[in-house]
Protein backbone atom coordinates (compact mmCIF):
# COMPACT_ATOMS: atom_id res chain seq x y z
CA UNK A 1 0.00 0.00 0.00
CA UNK A 2 1.61 3.38 -1.07
CA UNK A 3 -1.81 5.78 -0.96
CA UNK A 4 -3.04 6.43 2.49
CA UNK A 5 -4.77 9.58 1.99
CA UNK A 6 -8.32 9.08 3.94
CA UNK A 7 -7.81 5.61 4.96
CA UNK A 8 -9.48 4.62 8.57
CA UNK A 9 -7.01 3.41 10.81
CA UNK A 10 -7.41 1.42 13.73
CA UNK A 11 -4.43 1.51 16.40
CA UNK A 12 -4.17 0.05 19.21
CA UNK A 13 -2.02 1.20 22.39
CA UNK A 14 -2.21 4.34 20.52
CA UNK A 15 -2.06 6.41 23.23
CA UNK A 16 2.02 6.21 23.95
CA UNK A 17 5.07 5.06 22.85
CA UNK A 18 4.95 3.18 19.41
CA UNK A 19 1.24 3.27 18.59
CA UNK A 20 1.31 7.59 19.12
CA UNK A 21 4.00 7.30 17.07
CA UNK A 22 1.98 5.59 13.90
CA UNK A 23 -0.97 7.38 14.75
CA UNK A 24 0.89 10.70 14.66
CA UNK A 25 3.06 9.46 11.35
CA UNK A 26 -0.49 7.99 9.82
CA UNK A 27 -2.34 11.26 10.53
CA UNK A 28 0.29 13.43 8.78
CA UNK A 29 -0.22 10.86 5.96
CA UNK A 30 -4.09 11.43 5.54
CA UNK A 31 -5.31 8.63 7.36
CA UNK A 32 -8.73 8.93 9.24
CA UNK A 33 -7.32 7.53 12.84
CA UNK A 34 -8.95 5.73 15.49
CA UNK A 35 -6.85 5.31 18.88
CA UNK A 36 -7.72 2.56 21.40
CA UNK A 37 -5.91 2.33 24.55
CA UNK A 38 -6.83 0.91 27.85
CA UNK A 39 -5.68 4.14 29.65
CA UNK A 40 -7.57 7.12 29.41
CA UNK A 41 -4.95 9.49 30.39
CA UNK A 42 -2.83 8.13 27.04
CA UNK A 43 -5.45 8.43 25.35
CA UNK A 44 -7.05 12.04 26.22
CA UNK A 45 -3.34 13.39 25.43
CA UNK A 46 -3.27 11.45 22.37
CA UNK A 47 -6.78 12.41 20.97
CA UNK A 48 -6.12 16.15 21.51
CA UNK A 49 -2.90 16.25 20.00
CA UNK A 50 -4.44 15.27 16.75
CA UNK A 51 -7.15 17.09 17.05
CA UNK A 52 -5.44 20.33 17.72
CA UNK A 53 -3.82 19.65 14.58
CA UNK A 54 -7.22 19.58 13.22
CA UNK A 55 -6.78 16.14 11.83
CA UNK A 56 -9.68 13.32 11.82
CA UNK A 57 -9.38 11.41 14.81
CA UNK A 58 -11.21 9.36 17.16
CA UNK A 59 -10.87 7.96 20.53
CA UNK A 60 -11.92 4.65 21.82
CA UNK A 61 -10.84 3.12 25.35
CA UNK A 62 -10.52 -0.18 24.78
CA UNK A 63 -9.06 -3.36 26.74
CA UNK A 64 -7.88 -5.73 23.65
CA UNK A 65 -8.16 -8.45 26.10
CA UNK A 66 -11.94 -8.17 26.56
CA UNK A 67 -13.13 -9.46 23.16
CA UNK A 68 -17.19 -8.05 23.64
CA UNK A 69 -15.62 -4.70 24.01
CA UNK A 70 -13.49 -5.37 21.11
CA UNK A 71 -16.32 -6.18 18.70
CA UNK A 72 -18.63 -2.71 20.00
CA UNK A 73 -15.23 -1.15 19.08
CA UNK A 74 -15.33 -2.55 15.47
CA UNK A 75 -19.14 -1.39 15.55
CA UNK A 76 -18.09 2.26 17.17
CA UNK A 77 -15.23 2.23 13.81
CA UNK A 78 -17.99 2.05 11.22
CA UNK A 79 -20.11 4.22 12.92
CA UNK A 80 -18.19 7.31 12.78
CA UNK A 81 -16.13 6.69 9.98
CA UNK A 82 -18.64 4.32 7.79
CA UNK A 83 -16.22 1.51 7.13
CA UNK A 84 -13.68 -0.54 8.74
CA UNK A 85 -10.45 0.23 9.13
CA UNK A 86 -8.73 0.08 6.06
CA UNK A 87 -5.39 -0.15 8.29
CA UNK A 88 -5.07 -2.50 11.46
CA UNK A 89 -2.23 -1.61 13.81
CA UNK A 90 -2.13 -4.36 16.87
CA UNK A 91 0.25 -2.44 19.07
CA UNK A 92 -0.53 -2.08 22.26
CA UNK A 93 1.79 -4.61 24.39
CA UNK A 94 2.85 -4.88 28.15
CA UNK A 95 6.02 -6.79 29.54
CA UNK A 96 7.57 -7.17 32.78
CA UNK A 97 10.79 -9.30 33.19
CA UNK A 98 11.85 -12.28 35.20
CA UNK A 99 13.21 -15.63 35.80
CA UNK A 100 11.50 -17.99 33.69
CA UNK A 101 11.38 -20.92 36.72
CA UNK A 102 9.41 -17.83 38.83
CA UNK A 103 7.04 -17.06 36.60
CA UNK A 104 3.67 -17.51 37.64
CA UNK A 105 0.53 -18.16 35.65
CA UNK A 106 -0.18 -14.14 36.55
CA UNK A 107 2.87 -13.31 34.67
CA UNK A 108 1.87 -15.62 31.88
CA UNK A 109 -2.11 -14.68 31.82
CA UNK A 110 -1.50 -11.01 31.57
CA UNK A 111 1.58 -10.72 29.21
CA UNK A 112 -0.05 -12.96 27.03
CA UNK A 113 -2.99 -11.97 27.28
CA UNK A 114 -2.28 -8.36 26.20
CA UNK A 115 0.80 -9.15 23.62
CA UNK A 116 -0.84 -12.45 22.06
CA UNK A 117 -4.86 -13.01 22.70
CA UNK A 118 -4.91 -8.94 22.42
CA UNK A 119 -3.46 -9.46 18.93
CA UNK A 120 -5.72 -12.45 18.08
CA UNK A 121 -8.80 -10.78 19.26
CA UNK A 122 -7.79 -7.32 16.63
CA UNK A 123 -7.60 -10.33 14.21
CA UNK A 124 -10.84 -12.17 14.59
CA UNK A 125 -12.43 -8.94 15.00
CA UNK A 126 -11.47 -7.34 11.89
CA UNK A 127 -10.42 -9.32 9.16
CA UNK A 128 -13.53 -10.38 8.33
CA UNK A 129 -14.86 -7.25 7.77
CA UNK A 130 -11.97 -5.98 6.14
CA UNK A 131 -12.35 -8.66 3.81
CA UNK A 132 -16.04 -7.99 3.33
CA UNK A 133 -15.59 -4.66 2.55
CA UNK A 134 -13.65 -5.00 0.05
CA UNK A 135 -11.69 -2.35 -0.14
CA UNK A 136 -8.37 -4.04 0.91
CA UNK A 137 -6.00 -2.70 3.49
CA UNK A 138 -3.07 -3.68 5.55
CA UNK A 139 -2.58 -4.84 8.95
CA UNK A 140 0.72 -4.21 10.95
CA UNK A 141 1.42 -6.33 14.82
CA UNK A 142 4.36 -5.10 16.65
CA UNK A 143 5.91 -8.03 17.98
CA UNK A 144 9.71 -7.60 19.50
CA UNK A 145 13.03 -8.86 18.65
CA UNK A 146 12.52 -10.88 21.49
CA UNK A 147 10.25 -12.72 19.03
CA UNK A 148 13.15 -14.31 17.63
CA UNK A 149 14.54 -16.02 20.35
CA UNK A 150 13.87 -16.61 24.26
CA UNK A 151 15.36 -15.65 26.97
CA UNK A 152 16.11 -16.21 30.57
CA UNK A 153 14.06 -13.28 32.05
CA UNK A 154 11.45 -12.92 29.01
CA UNK A 155 9.62 -16.32 28.84
CA UNK A 156 6.00 -15.05 28.92
CA UNK A 157 6.66 -11.75 26.61
CA UNK A 158 9.09 -13.82 23.94
CA UNK A 159 6.87 -16.66 24.14
CA UNK A 160 3.82 -14.17 23.14
CA UNK A 161 5.75 -11.96 20.78
CA UNK A 162 6.90 -15.23 18.50
CA UNK A 163 3.15 -16.27 18.62
CA UNK A 164 2.42 -13.09 17.14
CA UNK A 165 5.26 -13.29 14.52
CA UNK A 166 4.26 -16.69 13.79
CA UNK A 167 0.85 -15.54 13.45
CA UNK A 168 1.43 -12.95 10.86
CA UNK A 169 3.40 -15.01 8.73
CA UNK A 170 0.10 -17.11 8.49
CA UNK A 171 -2.18 -14.29 7.95
CA UNK A 172 0.05 -12.83 5.34
CA UNK A 173 -0.19 -16.16 3.33
CA UNK A 174 -3.84 -15.91 3.93
CA UNK A 175 -4.61 -12.46 3.12
CA UNK A 176 -3.07 -11.36 0.19
CA UNK A 177 -5.98 -12.89 -2.31
CA UNK A 178 -8.09 -9.98 -0.83
CA UNK A 179 -5.84 -7.34 -1.11
CA UNK A 180 -4.77 -6.98 2.68
CA UNK A 181 -1.07 -6.76 3.24
CA UNK A 182 0.40 -8.18 6.39
CA UNK A 183 3.71 -7.40 8.32
CA UNK A 184 5.16 -7.64 11.42
CA UNK A 185 7.31 -4.71 12.77
CA UNK A 186 9.96 -6.60 15.20
CA UNK A 187 11.99 -3.37 16.99
CA UNK A 188 14.87 -3.54 19.50
CA UNK A 189 13.95 -0.63 21.64
CA UNK A 190 11.48 2.17 21.90
CA UNK A 191 11.95 5.05 23.42
CA UNK A 192 8.82 4.64 25.13
CA UNK A 193 6.83 4.49 28.00
CA UNK A 194 6.74 0.44 28.95
CA UNK A 195 8.62 0.60 32.16
CA UNK A 196 5.07 1.84 32.97
CA UNK A 197 3.50 -1.13 31.62
CA UNK A 198 2.63 -2.64 35.00
CA UNK A 199 0.07 0.48 36.01
CA UNK A 200 -2.32 -1.42 34.10
CA UNK A 201 -1.71 -4.95 34.65
CA UNK A 202 -5.35 -6.07 36.45
CA UNK A 203 -5.94 -6.24 39.88
CA UNK A 204 -6.55 -10.40 39.78
CA UNK A 205 -3.58 -11.15 37.82
CA UNK A 206 -0.91 -8.99 40.29
CA UNK A 207 0.58 -12.40 41.38
CA UNK A 208 3.66 -11.82 40.09
CA UNK A 209 6.92 -14.27 40.57
CA UNK A 210 9.38 -11.14 39.81
CA UNK A 211 11.08 -8.40 41.52
CA UNK A 212 9.26 -5.55 39.63
CA UNK A 213 10.53 -2.46 42.13
CA UNK A 214 11.53 1.41 41.78
CA UNK A 215 14.92 -0.26 40.71
CA UNK A 216 13.82 -2.48 37.84
CA UNK A 217 11.18 0.19 36.46
CA UNK A 218 14.26 2.43 36.50
CA UNK A 219 16.80 0.59 34.40
CA UNK A 220 14.14 -0.32 32.30
CA UNK A 221 13.49 3.29 31.56
CA UNK A 222 16.97 3.97 31.05
CA UNK A 223 17.16 1.37 28.34
CA UNK A 224 13.62 2.35 26.64
CA UNK A 225 15.25 6.22 26.94
CA UNK A 226 18.07 5.11 24.37
CA UNK A 227 15.69 3.50 21.81
CA UNK A 228 14.26 4.71 18.63
CA UNK A 229 11.75 7.83 18.93
CA UNK A 230 8.45 6.32 17.84
CA UNK A 231 7.78 8.96 14.81
CA UNK A 232 11.43 7.97 13.36
CA UNK A 233 9.89 3.96 13.89
CA UNK A 234 6.56 4.53 12.37
CA UNK A 235 8.47 6.11 9.08
CA UNK A 236 10.43 2.87 8.69
CA UNK A 237 7.23 1.11 9.11
CA UNK A 238 5.56 3.14 6.53
CA UNK A 239 8.16 2.30 4.33
CA UNK A 240 7.94 -1.08 5.48
CA UNK A 241 4.61 -1.18 4.50
CA UNK A 242 4.79 0.45 0.87
CA UNK A 243 7.93 -1.88 -0.04
CA UNK A 244 5.22 -4.32 1.12
CA UNK A 245 7.82 -6.25 3.93
CA UNK A 246 6.99 -8.98 5.83
CA UNK A 247 9.15 -8.37 8.71
CA UNK A 248 10.46 -4.97 9.41
CA UNK A 249 14.02 -4.64 11.20
CA UNK A 250 14.89 -1.58 11.86
CA UNK A 251 17.72 -2.45 14.28
CA UNK A 252 20.81 -3.12 12.11
CA UNK A 253 22.75 -4.01 15.45
CA UNK A 254 20.25 -7.24 15.26
CA UNK A 255 21.74 -8.41 12.56
CA UNK A 256 24.59 -10.61 13.50
CA UNK A 257 22.32 -11.89 16.33
CA UNK A 258 19.70 -13.20 13.74
CA UNK A 259 21.70 -15.09 11.47
CA UNK A 260 23.78 -16.71 14.09
CA UNK A 261 20.25 -17.59 15.47
CA UNK A 262 18.77 -18.88 12.27
CA UNK A 263 22.10 -20.54 11.31
CA UNK A 264 21.64 -22.47 14.75
CA UNK A 265 18.63 -23.71 14.01
CA UNK A 266 19.35 -24.49 9.80
CA UNK A 267 22.27 -26.53 10.78
CA UNK A 268 20.60 -28.60 13.44
CA UNK A 269 18.24 -30.24 10.38
CA UNK A 270 19.32 -33.86 9.61
CA UNK A 271 21.39 -33.86 6.44
CA UNK A 272 19.30 -35.56 3.30
CA UNK A 273 22.18 -38.23 3.11
CA UNK A 274 21.91 -39.54 6.38
CA UNK A 275 18.67 -40.40 5.94
CA UNK A 276 17.16 -40.48 1.84
CA UNK A 277 14.50 -43.06 1.61
CA UNK A 278 12.46 -41.96 4.51
CA UNK A 279 12.96 -38.14 3.34
CA UNK A 280 12.03 -38.75 -0.16
CA UNK A 281 8.82 -40.91 1.19
CA UNK A 282 7.91 -38.03 3.56
CA UNK A 283 8.55 -35.44 0.38
CA UNK A 284 6.27 -37.53 -2.01
CA UNK A 285 3.67 -37.53 0.31
CA UNK A 286 3.80 -33.83 0.93
CA UNK A 287 3.89 -33.13 -3.02
CA UNK A 288 0.78 -35.12 -3.51
CA UNK A 289 -1.13 -33.26 -0.60
CA UNK A 290 -0.30 -30.22 -2.06
CA UNK A 291 -1.63 -30.93 -5.58
CA UNK A 292 -5.17 -32.75 -4.07
CA UNK A 293 -5.24 -29.07 -1.58
CA UNK A 294 -4.51 -26.92 -4.85
CA UNK A 295 -7.22 -28.84 -6.62
CA UNK A 296 -9.28 -28.13 -3.63
CA UNK A 297 -8.86 -24.29 -4.04
CA UNK A 298 -9.11 -23.90 -7.41
CA UNK A 299 -12.68 -26.36 -8.11
CA UNK A 300 -14.28 -26.76 -4.63
CA UNK A 301 -17.07 -28.92 -6.20
CA UNK A 302 -14.25 -31.94 -7.31
CA UNK A 303 -12.09 -31.58 -3.62
CA UNK A 304 -10.73 -34.93 -3.05
CA UNK A 305 -9.71 -33.14 0.82
CA UNK A 306 -11.32 -31.37 3.31
CA UNK A 307 -7.85 -30.53 4.75
CA UNK A 308 -7.35 -27.03 5.23
CA UNK A 309 -10.74 -25.67 3.72
CA UNK A 310 -13.39 -22.85 5.30
CA UNK A 311 -16.66 -23.89 6.53
CA UNK A 312 -18.85 -23.67 3.64
CA UNK A 313 -21.22 -21.59 5.28
CA UNK A 314 -18.87 -18.45 5.23
CA UNK A 315 -19.42 -16.93 1.51
CA UNK A 316 -16.94 -14.68 1.97
CA UNK A 317 -13.72 -16.84 2.28
CA UNK A 318 -11.95 -17.81 -0.56
CA UNK A 319 -10.25 -20.70 -1.00
CA UNK A 320 -6.53 -20.86 0.79
CA UNK A 321 -3.56 -22.12 -2.12
CA UNK A 322 -2.07 -24.33 -0.39
CA UNK A 323 2.04 -24.40 -0.40
CA UNK A 324 4.91 -26.28 0.57
CA UNK A 325 6.40 -24.65 4.00
CA UNK A 326 8.81 -22.22 2.47
CA UNK A 327 9.14 -18.65 4.34
CA UNK A 328 6.43 -16.80 3.01
CA UNK A 329 7.88 -13.98 1.19
CA UNK A 330 4.78 -13.38 -0.89
N1 LIG B 1 9.58 -0.12 24.19
C1 LIG B 1 10.33 -1.03 23.63
O1 LIG B 1 11.57 -0.98 23.73
C2 LIG B 1 9.72 -2.12 22.80
C3 LIG B 1 10.57 -3.02 22.14
C4 LIG B 1 10.01 -4.02 21.35
C5 LIG B 1 8.65 -4.10 21.19
N2 LIG B 1 7.86 -3.21 21.85
C6 LIG B 1 6.42 -3.32 21.64
O2 LIG B 1 5.92 -2.09 21.15
C7 LIG B 1 4.53 -2.03 21.43
C8 LIG B 1 4.20 -0.64 21.95
O3 LIG B 1 4.81 -0.48 23.23
P1 LIG B 1 5.51 0.86 23.69
O4 LIG B 1 6.92 0.52 23.98
O5 LIG B 1 5.20 1.95 22.78
O6 LIG B 1 4.79 1.04 25.12
P2 LIG B 1 3.87 2.17 25.75
O7 LIG B 1 3.59 1.67 27.14
O8 LIG B 1 4.49 3.52 25.62
O9 LIG B 1 2.54 2.12 24.88
C9 LIG B 1 1.69 1.00 24.92
C10 LIG B 1 0.25 1.45 25.01
O10 LIG B 1 -0.56 0.28 25.02
C11 LIG B 1 -1.60 0.48 25.96
N3 LIG B 1 -2.11 -0.80 26.45
C12 LIG B 1 -1.55 -1.64 27.34
N4 LIG B 1 -2.35 -2.67 27.59
C13 LIG B 1 -3.46 -2.49 26.82
C14 LIG B 1 -4.67 -3.22 26.66
N5 LIG B 1 -4.92 -4.34 27.35
N6 LIG B 1 -5.59 -2.75 25.77
C15 LIG B 1 -5.37 -1.60 25.09
N7 LIG B 1 -4.26 -0.85 25.23
C16 LIG B 1 -3.31 -1.30 26.10
C17 LIG B 1 -0.97 1.29 27.06
O11 LIG B 1 -1.94 1.98 27.85
C18 LIG B 1 -0.07 2.23 26.28
O12 LIG B 1 -0.72 3.45 26.00
C19 LIG B 1 4.24 -3.16 22.40
O13 LIG B 1 3.63 -4.23 21.70
C20 LIG B 1 5.60 -3.58 22.89
O14 LIG B 1 5.65 -4.91 23.30
C21 LIG B 1 8.35 -2.23 22.65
Amino acid sequence: MKDFKDKVLFVTGGGSGAGFGQAKLFSEAGCKVVIADVRQDHLDQAVKYLKDKGAPVHGIKLDITDRAAYAAAADEVEAVFGTPPQLLFNTAGVNTFGPAEASTYEDYDWVMGVCLDGVINGMVTFVPRMIKAGLGGYIVTTASMGGFWGGPITAPYSAAKAAVINLMESYRASLGKYGIGVSVLCPASINSNIHNAGETRPAHLQKTGYLMDQGAIDSLEFIYKSGLDPVDLAKWLKKGIEEEQLYIIPYPEEKAALEAHFKLIVDSVLPVEADPVNTQRRVDAWKAMMEMAKEAATDPAKAKTGFGRANPELDWVKPAVPRPAVPPTD
